[in-house]
């Protein structure tokens, strides 16, 4: 997939909101969704962040993309509704979602897992996607075509010791996309998949490998041919699939 050459106007007329859209894969996903024509809803946390990537994509002549600063740590049950309610209101469709907000939490053994830690890993990598995709269904049924993305990682598929509360949540991400690909497989053109974007120069692959020297990784740009051949029309056929970018 590295070699799918996106045609430039690949994501015209779409509309997709890409979570953790101010830094790392989020962000240079989220512009190369806006370069390839799609309207973005950034969401993220760090509103400066957000602001500043509106600032660059606007500035390249893309769609206008909107911000929507959200904690997902905190966020209410009635934040996702109102969220949900809003896209449709104001767009009357939602062409795609990519899960791509994450929080890394500490590497421990099971045994001396903070409690504490863990219950916010899995509120902001797993209860929150879920309440997005539940939220958000709606817009996305109202879409022609629409592509649900969840991120995942390597400890996402097979366990590995000290990963914790992360590994667990993307294992629980990829049982979210299959039962929801599952669900929605033959009665409606919404599809879902997942990708793993391997080890990517970013701060969370720094806060995990302190010792790493960045330049020897592939930067989130490398990463792109795969968002957008899951998020444009090429892949309509493709469902219920763990990818690997
Ligand atoms: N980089 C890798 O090597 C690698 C490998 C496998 C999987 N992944 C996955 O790829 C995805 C992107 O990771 P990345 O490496 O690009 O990490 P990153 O640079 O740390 O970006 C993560 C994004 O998620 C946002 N976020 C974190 N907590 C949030 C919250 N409570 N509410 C809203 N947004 C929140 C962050 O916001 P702030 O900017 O405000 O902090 C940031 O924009 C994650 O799902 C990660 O698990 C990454």
């Amino acid at each position: 997939m590295e070699s799918y050459n996106a045609p430039i106007d690949l994501l015209k007329d779409k509309t997709i909101l890409v979570s953790g859209a101010g830094d790392g894969i989020g962000k240079a996903v989220a512009k190369a969704y806006a370069q390839h024509g799609a309207t973005v809803i950034l969401l993220g946390r760090t509103t400066s962040k957000l602001e500043e990537l509106y600032d660059e994509i606007v500035a390249a002549n893309y769609p206008e993309p909107i911000i929507h600063p959200m904690d997902l740590q905190h966020a209410s049950e009635q934040d996702f509704k109102v969220l949900g309610e809003n896209v449709l209101e104001q767009f009357g469709k939602l062409d795609g979602i990519l899960h791509n907000a994450a929080r890394l939490g500490p590497r421990s053994p099971i045994q001396f897992f903070p409690y504490e830690e863990w219950m916010q890993v899995m509120q902001v990598n797993v209860n929150a996607a879920f309440a997005l995709t539940k939220e958000l269904l709606p817009a996305l049924q109202a879409a022609p075509s629409a592509s649900v993305i969840f991120t995942s990682s390597s400890v996402g598929r097979k366990g590995r010791a000290y990963w914790g509360a992360y590994a667990v949540s993307k294992f629980a991400n990829e049982g979210l996309m299959q039962v929801l690909a599952d669900e929605l497989r033959q009665t409606s053109q919404i599809r879902v998949n997942s990708i793993d974007p391997g080890a990517t120069r970013t701060n969370m692959r720094k806060d995990a490998y302190p010792a790493e020297d960045p330049n020897v990784l592939s930067t989130p740009e490398d990463r792109l041919p795969l968002y957008l051949y899951l998020m444009g029309n090429d892949s309509s056929e493709v469902t219920g699939q763990a990818l690997k970018a």
